[in-house]
């Protein structure tokens, strides 16, 4: 999986990618990450990219040809790497765009977007972006929440994450994606290690019986107990569809 931002931070998205399992990843090569200053693509000598919105109001808007500049620029590194790979491949690329205006991202969505070889993420600050570039690169609008947020860089690290750790070979075998939250409609059960008690509280017997099939269970009714609890609406849809 191959990963292409656009922002005006690039070292905010660099310098947390490149920690602990993603760090991992992109050291080994299961990831890579092109971060694009979109400020390179000025086309001015202050480098400014941005400016006064048309028809007034507060704030600073994002110019559209910087903002382009940088879209080609990745365009041109990832035909570039297909070549070089040689995937004859003309499959358009994803462009996401980190928007409190967007749909918002799921377990589901990660796994859509984990089929694609190639992601490019755009990052935007101020009010905004100029709506006509917009319209002519976008292809996902993504939001993390119904918040507000100073830019999508720590939007598009959420997304990248969550994709990240569903590349095979990203996550080892002890940190398997398949029983988390959400992979099957469910929240997670609880979790223990040693010791077997803690400030007096023991770990549930059941867990140290060494009988899967009564574990397994114990494990699917905590995690249904846990999920009517806290997330009633996600309980609700489990029940109607039952697991997959
Ligand atoms: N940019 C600013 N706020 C955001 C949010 N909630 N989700 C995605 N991108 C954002």
């Amino acid at each position: 999986m191959n990963f292409y931002t656009l922002s005006l931070f690039p070292d905010m998205i660099a310098n947390c990618f490149n920690t602990s399992i993603t760090g991992r990843a992109l050291a080994g090569g299961k990831l890579t990450l092109e971060n694009i200053n979109i400020r390179d693509f000025a086309n001015n000598k202050h480098m400014k990219v941005d400016d006064y919105p048309y028809g007034g109001g507060a704030g600073l808007v994002m110019q559209a040809e910087p903002v382009y500049g940088a879209y080609e620029h990745a365009r041109n590194l990832i035909t570039k790497r297909r070549k070089e790979t040689g995937r004859k491949t003309t499959t358009p690329v994803r462009v996401v765009y980190m928007t409190p205006r967007g749909e918002t991202f799921t377990q589901r969505k990660a796994e859509e977007l984990v089929r694609h070889r190639e992601l490019i993420f755009l990052c935007g600050h101020y009010e905004g972006i100029d709506e006509r570039v917009l319209e002519e690169i976008v292809t996902d609008n993504i939001s993390i929440g119904d918040y507000i947020l100073t830019g999508g860089e720590l939007a598009s690290l959420v997304v990248m994450d969550a994709v990240a750790r569903l590349v095979p070979g990203v996550l080892h075998n002890d940190e398997s994606a398949v029983t988390d939250s959400f992979s099957d409609g469910l929240l997670e059960y609880p979790h223990y290690t040693r010791p077997e008690v803690f400030h007096g509280k023991r770990v549930p017997e059941v867990l140290l019986s060494g009988h899967h099939a009564k574990v397994d269970a114990w494990r699917l009714e905590k995690s249904l107990e846990i999920t009517k609890r806290i997330r009633p609406d996600l309980y609700e849809e489990y029940m109607r569809k039952g697991s997959k």
